[in-house]
């Protein structure tokens, strides 16, 4: 088992890459291949437009979500403490970061050996939903893992699918067989509903629908063209070695949050779909909505405004940049005549509102 100094340095070497340009939009993300169809005469007011929307049965403000991000080093504290402030503040859902360190009761500090169980007792009109890897589901059983749900008292518990990323990590031992059949187990006993997502590969119709005959509830695609974690994993090996030319021949890799959605225009419909990765913009937002997803998160843009050349800003610096979010994503909503997210995705779509050019 990697021990707790190891784990801890892997964790802020990811937050450190993760703000380095040479892990970030390495393809396309494709939004620019999407229009949303104008609606020059909106018969609405910009003041009728409303966000609110409803994820896994509880109402938030938006449609947008605190994509996970684990922390898990000495600053981890901090940064999921001001996330949970912010997303209390804005009533958005605060999805968190891998919790395999509590899972394993790894820490180097005692004192916070639960970190997010403080910041849930601190925070709590925050709502959570926890966060665990598919190798984790593998290996441990349900109970063990449902802990952590527990432990936050989350609204769901996310299972995050990475096989790239654990490759590029240089482990001789990854191991993902039996994946659906632990994933099954796990919904059968979870109280909560599961959501198994990608980490910026994306998430094919195919798999999806594997996945949501064994019960999962939510599919997040997760597709490329923002952070790449190829590149990340592979920037942490030996300088001389061939990890990071190798990562650059995955850049391209899977697919981009839009191809996901694309391919699963079947589903959209009738199953919940969530889509991340490379979301940059409430505009990228708007569309992942009017493709049918019904809830959009985003990572890295809110780890930047966290964290700046390694000083952690305000919760004011972060609530910012969600009301930025949200403002680009009601304005875009206005200009297509739509007052409610709901008439805009796939769930009561009037109309086509999107093109692809
Ligand atoms: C610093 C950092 C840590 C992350 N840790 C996790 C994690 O623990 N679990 C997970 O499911 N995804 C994790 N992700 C992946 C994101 O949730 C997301 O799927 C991916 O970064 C693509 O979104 P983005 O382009 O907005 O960054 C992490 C992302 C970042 C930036």
């Amino acid at each position: 088992m990697e021990n707790v100094k190891t784990f801890e340095q892997r964790k802020k070497d990811h937050i450190r890459l993760a703000q380095d340009n040479l892990t970030q939009n390495l393809v396309s993300n494709d939004f620019s291949r999407i229009a949303l169809v104008p609606e020059a005469l909106p018969e609405i007011n910009f003041s009728d437009v409303s966000l609110e929307a409803k994820i896994l049965g509880h109402k938030f403000s938006s449609p947008h979500f605190i994509s996970s991000m684990t922390a898990g080093h000495e600053q981890g504290f901090k940064i999921n403490s001001i996330l949970a402030e912010a997303s209390a503040e804005k009533n958005w859902l605060f999805c968190v970061g891998s919790q395999k360190k509590e899972l394993l009761g790894l820490s180097a500090q005692a004192e916070i050996k639960n970190d997010l169980k403080q910041i849930a007792k601190t925070n709590k009109k925050t709502k959570f939903v926890s966060n665990i890897g598919l190798e984790e589901v593998i290996t441990y059983t349900p109970k063990e893992i449902l802990r952590i749900v527990d432990s936050i008292q989350s609204i769901g518990l996310i299972v995050h699918l990475n096989a790239l990323q654990e490759v590029f990590q240089n482990k001789s031992d990854v191991k993902m067989k039996n994946g659906i059949k632990a994933i099954e187990k796990l919904v059968k006993a979870s109280p909560v509903p599961v959501i198994a997502k990608e980490v910026g590969f994306g998430i094919s119709r195919v798999t999806a629908k594997r996945l949501f005959n064994v019960g999962v509830s939510v599919v997040d695609v997760s597709g490329h063209g923002g952070t790449h974690w190829g590149m990340i994993e592979a920037l942490r090996q030996e300088k001389n070695s061939y990890f990071v030319k190798s990562a650059e021949h995955f850049s391209d890799w899977g697919f981009s949050t839009v191809e996901s959605l694309i391919d699963c225009q079947d589903l959209v419909n009738k199953k919940n779909i969530w889509a991340s990765g490379g979301v940059r913009s409430g505009v990228d937002s708007a569309k992942c909505l009017a493709m049918g997803a019904r809830a959009v998160g985003l990572a890295q843009p809110l780890l930047n405004s966290v964290i700046t050349n390694g000083k952690i800003n305000s919760t004011e610096h972060v609530l910012q940049t969600m009301a930025q979010f949200d403002y680009e994503l009601r304005t875009a909503l206005f200009c297509m005549g739509v007052d409610r997210v709901s008439l805009l995705n796939a769930q009561t779509k009037p109309r086509k509102v999107w093109y692809e050019k």
